[in-house]
């Protein structure tokens, strides 16, 4: 209770605030932007032009292969979807050639399916492609999008400085809040500040957006997800107190599925952005994505880590010959782990741990393996764990504290490591 008016006066007393009840667990579903950037030539391009076919097809497909079923809900429209000119009364409109039905079409649709349309601006004189950015106009467009039925905003920084982006992020946050629409609000601001403190304050920031893009763009490349992770890893201890329900860190888009990972490298990418509470935005072809990426994207053990409601982001614990191994704290006293090798050296390699290594409390836990599902056993914390990690790939773990009332275990072992205390 006492914690409960702590935060609401918090809230009464910043000007600004994030309580809009959206994102209480890292958003789910689909974003335009790796995979089909600002393709506008819909003559040449007619399956993979920025249009509302595409979207249209994109939520066809969340609906009937089983995406929305396991919790990706979002389809987001990213740049170019814009007339490069606002209306005569000074409003935003898709391009009459590519969106001929307007946006309020598009997201009428897009309910209909029971999901949800997410779009894209700028706070600046334009967008990062050169469409009207929103500075000057934030509560026309925030009303636009409202009127709509706009579910969330991605907001870049191209074409506006550091001191109009620090005025420019809160403002809009207000004008999102004014229209009395829920809309998740993610934010690009950190991105262009190099994402640290003190040029970034993640205080304010869990305050005014939903989520937070802190680092560059994602490319098609393992080699740029090895790099996001490093640099997760590094910062953790500024990243990890600044996550939790309704205010995330983004480490930008799901490239599973599209040209450049291997299936172990997407195992990877999947399994390390739900250790590390991120949002879940696939940027890939649904209408041909081959069915071993879909099993990864779907598989609902990883989903259940990703989604997990205390919304604590995981952290690093061990750093070893190109092998990483990380925990993420879930409810019920469970954690994730995720052991990351970076090796190319051809072959499985033999890593050993134990779980009193990772931040786990000591006792005795169950061990399931997420990919593919299947029971490790039981293990004390203080056991080693050995599990056989392939180049470029993860072995992802659910530990469950086991709760049973005959010990299953020589009693001599228990009480050496003082088992009896946590059960
Ligand atoms: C606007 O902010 C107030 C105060 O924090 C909050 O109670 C309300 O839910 C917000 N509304 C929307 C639509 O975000
Ligand atoms: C930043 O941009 C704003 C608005 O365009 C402008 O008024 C201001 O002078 C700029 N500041 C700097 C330091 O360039
Ligand atoms: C960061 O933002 C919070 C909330 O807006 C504010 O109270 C605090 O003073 C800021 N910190 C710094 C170092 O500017
Ligand atoms: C991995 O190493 C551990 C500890 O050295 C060993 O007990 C285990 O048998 C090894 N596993 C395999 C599959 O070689």
């Amino acid at each position: 209770m006492k914690l409960i008016i702590v935060i609401l006066f918090a809230c009464l007393a910043g000007a600004n605030c994030m309580n809009n009840g959206v994102a209480r667990t890292p958003p789910m579903g689909w974003l335009a932007w790796e995979r089909f950037r600002c393709i506008t030539d819909c003559h040449s391009f007619p399956e993979s032009c920025i249009s509302e076919k595409l979207f249209m097809d994109m939520a066809d497909r969340l609906d009937k292969d089983g995406w929305k079923d396991v919790g990706y809900m979002y389809v987001n429209i990213d740049d170019c979807w814009m007339a490069k000119e606002r209306d005569a009364t000074g409003r935003l409109y898709g391009d009459p050639e590519r969106f001929p039905n307007g946006i309020k079409a598009l997201a009428d649709y897009v309910h209909g399916k029971g999901l949800k349309l997410g779009i894209y601006e700028d706070y600046g004189k334009l967008t990062c492609g050169g469409y009207p950015g929103s500075q000057g106009h934030e509560e026309t467009d925030a009303n636009t999008f409202a009127e709509w039925g706009i579910d969330m905003l991605k907001f870049d920084g191209c074409y506006s400085n550091d001191s109009s982006k620090a005025v420019g992020y809160p403002l809009m946050s207000e004008a999102l809040n004014k229209t009395g629409r829920p809309m998740v609000y993610s934010c690009s601001w950190p991105a262009y500040e190099g994402g640290l403190p003190p040029k970034v304050n993640y205080t304010e920031l869990g305050e005014i957006c939903n989520l937070w893009r802190n680092y560059g763009d994602i490319q098609d490349s393992w080699d740029d997800i090895v790099n996001i992770i490093e640099w997760w890893a590094t910062n953790q201890n500024v990243l990890v107190p600044a996550a939790g329900p309704g205010k995330w860190n983004d480490p930008d888009m799901l490239i599973v599925g599209d040209y450049s990972l291997s299936v172990d490298q997407s195992m990877a990418q999947f399994g390390m952005w739900a250790i590390l509470a991120a949002p879940l935005f696939m940027s890939n072809d649904l209408r041909d994505i081959k069915p071993e990426f879909v099993q990864i994207l779907q598989n609902k053990e990883v989903i259940a880590v990703s989604q997990d409601p205390m919304g604590i982001q995981g952290k690093r614990w061990l750093n070893k010959d190109k092998i990483q191994t990380w925990s993420r704290p879930l409810q019920n006293g469970q954690y994730a782990v995720a052991v990351l090798s970076t090796r190319t050296d051809g072959t499985p390699y033999n890593h050993s741990f134990s779980l009193s290594q990772l931040g786990i409390p000591s006792g005795a836990y169950d061990l399931l393996d997420l990919f593919p599902k299947k029971s490790m056993g039981k293990f004390l914390s203080k056991d080693q764990i050995s599990v056989m990690v392939n180049p470029n790939g993860i072995v992802m773990m659910r530990a469950t504290p086991v709760k049973f009332a005959v010990p299953l275990f020589d009693i001599e072992e228990w009480e050496e490591y003082e088992i009896f205390d946590t059960l």
